[in-house]
Formats: C-alpha cells, structure tokens, sequence
C-alpha cells in the first residue's frame, strides 16, 4: 500500500488534492454503466436504406453490407427496424430513368413514392417513414435542383420542385421529410407547400449544416449518381463553422422541426455548437464514407468492429445529437439490446 491514508505515492499530491482519484469510478461495470454521461439507445437510431426498380437486391460494392433493395425487401428491411426499436428508415430511391427535371422524384409512381406507400402501409405508425426530398438521385446530371439555361443550379426553380415533391412524399405517406439539396430557403417553402396541401403534421427535417462532403463518396454509387462536377456551390465549405449558425437560424425561422448535420464524425463541433445554439432536436448523419471506413478496416482486422461502430454513435451523442442516421442502426440496435 502507498504511504499514508490514501496518499498517492508522489507524496499525497495530484492538482486536485490527495483523495480525488477517478479511477474508483471506474472500477467496475456497474460503477461505469451509473456514471455513464452519455447513452445509446435504438430509439436514437434511423437506418437510411436504398430502393431500387429491378427485382432483385443489388450490392453496393463500396458499402459491405448494404445493398439497394426491392420493394417488397424494403418493407422486409422496415419491419425489422420497427421489431428491433430503431426510429425511423430513411427511404432513398434509385430510378431506372433519370432526366433534366428529376420527374420521377413527383410521380406518385415513381420509385421513391411507391416503396414509401408500401414501407408505411407496412408498419403505420410504428416506425418513422423518412424520405429524402433532393433531386439528385433523379436527375441525369445528378445535381440536386434543376439547372438554368448556363447549367447553374438554379435555386428558386429548385424549391418549386421540392414543394411538388413534399407533396407528393405526404401523400405516400412519409411521416418526415428530409430536404438535402442546401437550396437557399427550401424549408419554408416546403412547409408552406406541405400545410396549403393539409399536411400540417409531416415533419420536416431540415439538413442544416450540410458540407461538402469527399465522404459521400460511397453513396454515390449506392443511388448511381451521374454527377459531374461537384456541389460547392450549395454545399457548404468544410472549412466553415459559424456558417452553420447562419443556417440553423434562418431553419428555425423557417420552420423545421428538426435540424440536421452531415456528416458526422468529422463535424462533432458543429453537432456541439448547433446543441448550444437550439432547443430543437439536433440529428447527425453518419454518411456513407464513415460506415466504408469502419467497415474497410473491420474487414482487414485492424479493428474491433462492434466496439467501433458503438464508439463512432455514442461519441456523435456525446457531442449533442439526439438522434443518429447511421447504416448501422440496424445491427447496433441489436446489440444495444443485448448490452441491457
Ligand atoms: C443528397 C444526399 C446525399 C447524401 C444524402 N443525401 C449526397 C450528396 O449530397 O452528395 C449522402 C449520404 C451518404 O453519403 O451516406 N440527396
């Protein structure tokens, strides 16, 4: 034993005084799992997933493990979200034909609409249907408004487009939708477009802070994007964190409901300073470059899989999401149910 009562052996000193010593709070799992600051729940968790035309599931070569799936393997996919506790599913569709306007995005037909009706019809109101409200997976220039006559993103007619597509996404049932395309004042034009339609209660989920992204890389070929060029120009510059303060407040203004960051790991501070700065739930999105990169480094055993990806959520919770879209929601509700 050291010298003395509870004297450390550097002579009773550390700078907080003889007799503080954190370990003693974590000596044990019970002692760790009362302290825990920070907890991870299925509840937390939306599964973004991919649905496509063709009539069988196809592997998404960049992404181990996820797949763009049928219809009919969509609803499959949501029920077991809805018997494993996750939130929400977060609907991507994947068109067979794309063109200048991204009509399929508006046709009540068209893939995305059908798979929400279906996946809705499936599970009521036992799970969250979410859909994503951009145009890039239905244009053929893969940019996610409509382009002006010198092929810029031309914001205002973009958000004429998002309104007829919040309409449409209501109509087929989605609970929440999700407007990615950084279209200056796409929130509150969608809110009006949703309300004058008598969707008064659909959620929307505004991607606030929303970066350019190199980690988006994946999902571009988990929808087949045709994108040439990049999206700077909407997007915002990585090397910016007041600007997301811009945006959350003119969301607030505009009425989301929620407000997003994406991506997540590599934004943690804007996920703090958007906690600091709102008392609306804060979402982060866990993009498909985070889950490649844990999933990559899993394969070639360099890392502890399971205890990686629970670390990667709990630290964007740590940081102030209450909520984490993650291709891994499924998988980890799993074992957050076996932890309890
Ligand atoms: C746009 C959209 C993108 C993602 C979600 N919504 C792509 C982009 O902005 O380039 C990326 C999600 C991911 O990488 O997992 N509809």
């Amino acid at each position: 034993m050291t010298a003395g009562a509870g004297a450390l052996p550097t002579g009773g000193r550390t700078v907080l005084g003889p007799h503080r010593r954190p370990r003693r709070l974590r000596g044990t799992p019970a002692f760790r799992r009362m302290v825990a600051e920070t907890r991870l729940a299925p509840e937390d968790l939306v599964l973004p997933a991919f649905v496509h035309e063709g009539d069988s599931p196809r592997d998404i070569s960049s992404m181990p493990g996820v797949q763009q799936h049928t219809v009919e393997g969509l609803v499959e996919l949501a029920l077991h979200c809805r018997d494993a506790g996750v939130a929400g599913i977060m609907l991507f569709g994947v068109p067979d034909h794309k063109d200048a306007e991204g009509s399929g995005a508006t046709d009540p037909d068209g893939i995305l609409n059908r798979a929400t009706r279906a996946v809705r019809d499936a599970v009521g109101d036992d799970l969250l249907v979410m859909t994503d409200l951009c145009l890039d997976e239905f244009t053929d220039h893969g940019h996610c408004g409509v382009l002006d006559a010198d092929g810029r993103v031309d914001n205002d007619a973009s958000l004429e487009r998002y309104a007829e597509m919040a309409v449409a996404q209501a109509r087929a049932g989605a609970h929440v939708v999700g407007p990615s395309g950084m279209m200056d004042g796409q929130v509150v034009v969608i809110r009006e477009a949703l309300d004058d339609a008598g969707f008064t209660d659909v959620v929307v989920m505004a991607y606030t802070a929303k970066y350019a992204s190199a980690f988006y890389g994946p999902f571009r070929e988990a929808v087949a994007s045709s994108l040439s060029g990049d999206r700077r120009t909407y997007q915002q510059d990585p090397a910016n964190a007041r600007e997301s303060l811009v945006e959350l407040a003119l969301d607030e203004a505009e009425g989301a409901d929620l407000v997003m960051v994406k991506p997540a790991l590599a934004y943690l501070d804007v996920v703090a300073s958007l906690r600091a700065a709102t008392d609306l739930p804060v979402v982060a999105y866990q993009v498909s470059g985070e889950y490649s990169m844990i999933e990559a480094a899993a394969a070639n055993g360099w890392i502890d899989r399971r205890a990686a990806v629970l670390e990667a959520l709990l630290s964007i919770r740590r940081a102030g999401a209450d909520v984490v879209l993650t291709y891994h929601a499924l998988e980890a509700a799993g074992w957050l149910r076996e932890q309890r």
